[in-house]
């Protein structure tokens, strides 16, 4: 049935008869060079020039006045919920439908997670739905927000550019404003996307970044968070290098930190990625374009496109099926004939571990579940 489908996707990606992975990093650029230079340097641990540099390019290409470079993105939520003054017993607003890591650092927090629903177009957290179901269930309390079902406070929203898709989040930074709930975006998708004109991760108080080697850009493992406040920009910094309190030799901690920061070494490779962004976002906008075309008027597989306002980076292309049984065929086709296909994640309150987490109606993420199916979206050279 999706035949001329799979033919098309094997011309697109030039690979005749081949395994097609769904995303593969490109190693194009200066990659071994600075990664040999950061050897031949030893610094190829938490200090060294290229975690600088990958900072000062984080600052250039999403125009926050602040980077911290993290190990990775999931370490990178946990510690600006911490630096958002998440505490335990907190409730904390995201998506249910988003990668794990995003629930798993609410977690880490000793807090709940507090699942909202998406909008269909942008598979992001909605404003209007939030702002609907915060009136619903919650009251303000000496001027925080608190969920009246449960007595927890609500003292963070993090809400998820789905794929790279910028949701609404100009909207979402009203109702997080209205109900004094700190924003901080997952744009671990999201590197290169932007919503009027401005890079996802700089709407909230802290945004955070992926560098997995699955991503867009990836220094094999890695991270970062931005943000323009610049005490909570040092706060990060000290935080991630076990607190240590600046110093020439003594070794002194006055908090609890953490071994958060990137190594030199991943570094060095995601300054090379980095260099190529312009590159690799072109060349993901061609292929969600051929997509379209291809797939225009085609009523049983729809491809999901950014809404108005945004530019995606189109880091993992999307198609929705008609309902949950062709979304099965789909899947079993394509990876059947080696074209590697994957469906959207399963909801977080599906999960055992978030099951009874507080949530609002999640139809549209139910929806969603059931049709959602990424095709292959690596980098074409
Ligand atoms: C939405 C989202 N949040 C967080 C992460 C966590 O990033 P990492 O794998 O670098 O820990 C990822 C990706 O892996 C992600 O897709």
């Amino acid at each position: 049935m999706y035949e001329s489908l799979i033919k098309h996707i094997r011309h697109l990606f030039n690979t005749p008869t081949e395994f097609i992975p769904l995303h593969e990093p490109r190693f194009i650029g200066n990659e071994k060079k600075y990664v040999m230079d950061a050897i031949d340097s030893t610094f190829v641990s938490s200090v060294g020039k290229y975690v600088d540099q990958f900072e000062e390019m984080m600052c250039e290409i999403t125009g926050a006045k602040y980077a911290i470079a993290i190990v990775n993105g999931t370490n990178a939520l946990h510690l600006s919920m911490v630096l958002a003054g998440v505490e335990p017993g907190d409730e904390v607003i995201t998506q249910s439908l988003t990668f794990i890591a995003t629930a798993n650092a609410i977690s880490y927090c000793q807090a709940t997670s507090h699942f909202v629903d998406v909008d269909k177009e942008t598979m992001g957290l909605s404003p209007t739905l939030l702002d609907a179901h915060l009136q619903e269930i919650s009251e303000m309390r000496n001027g925080e927000c608190f969920n009246k079902n449960t007595n927890k406070r609500i003292k963070a929203c993090v809400p998820m550019h789905t794929f790279g898709l910028p949701l609404y989040i100009d909207g979402l930074v009203k109702v997080c404003d209205k109900y004094n709930i700190t924003l901080i975006e997952d744009a671990a998708e999201s590197l290169g996307s932007y919503y009027k004109g401005q890079h996802t991760g700089t709407f909230g108080k802290l945004g955070t970044f992926s560098f997995n080697g699955n991503k867009t850009v990836t220094s094999g493992g890695g991270g970062a968070i931005i943000t323009d406040d610049e005490e909570l920009a040092k706060r990060a910094k000290y935080l991630s290098t076990q607190a240590k309190i600046p110093h020439k030799w003594e070794y002194k901690h006055d908090a609890i930190g953490y071994n958060y920061r990137m190594p030199n070494l991943n570094a060095a490779l995601a300054c090379a990625q980095l260099e190529q962004l312009d590159f690799y976002i072109k060349n993901k906008r061609e292929l969600n374009d051929n997509y379209a075309q291809f797939l225009v008027g085609n009523g049983d597989v729809k491809l999901v496109q950014e809404v108005k306002n945004a530019k995606s980076n189109y880091w993992l292309n999307a198609v929705i099926l008609k309902d949950k049984s062709e979304r099965d065929n789909f899947l079993e086709e394509l990876n059947s004939k080696g074209v590697m296909t994957r469906p959207i994640w399963a909801l977080m309150n599906h999960l055992e571990m978030f099951k009874d987490c507080p949530k609002s109606d999640l139809s549209n993420s139910e929806w969603l579940e059931d049709r959602v199916v990424n095709i292959p979206s690596s980098v074409r050279i």
